[in-house]
């Protein structure tokens, strides 16, 4: 079991996440964030942090895509355990639909 960073974050990315994670296992992409799933230790202390609630556990149904991304992205995006300044619009863009659709970016975030 993991857990799974999902579509609100995309454009959001407020990285509260990243500072409580004991394992470090934050991967950061352009405008999102995922979690590698093979060294994510399942202690659950991320999930409330999100302001967006973006991070969910693989236990809740329908996230097959969003395994499959973080799992997938977390191999090329650089690692990041240090929280920095959001997008400034970023509370413009929670809860907005289709962000995936039309807003999903596979380029690399800066890493630490
Ligand atoms: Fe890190 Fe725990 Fe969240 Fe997994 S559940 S990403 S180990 S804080
Ligand atoms: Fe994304 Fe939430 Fe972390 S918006 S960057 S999963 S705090």
């Amino acid at each position: 079991m993991t857990y799974v960073v999902t579509e609100n974050c995309i454009k959001c990315k407020y990285m509260d996440c990243v500072e409580v994670c004991p394992v470090d296992c934050f991967y950061e992409g352009e405008n999102m964030l995922v979690i590698h799933p093979d060294e994510c230790i399942d202690c659950g202390v991320c999930e409330p942090e999100c302001p967006a609630e973006a991070i969910k556990p693989d236990t809740e149904p329908n996230l097959e895509q969003w395994l499959k991304l973080n799992a997938d992205m977390a191999q090329n995006w650089p690692n990041i355990t240090v929280k920095r300044e959001g997008p400034a619009d970023a509370k413009e863009w929670d809860g907005k639909p289709g962000k995936f659709a039309e807003h999903f970016s596979q380029e690399p975030g800066k890493g630490d």
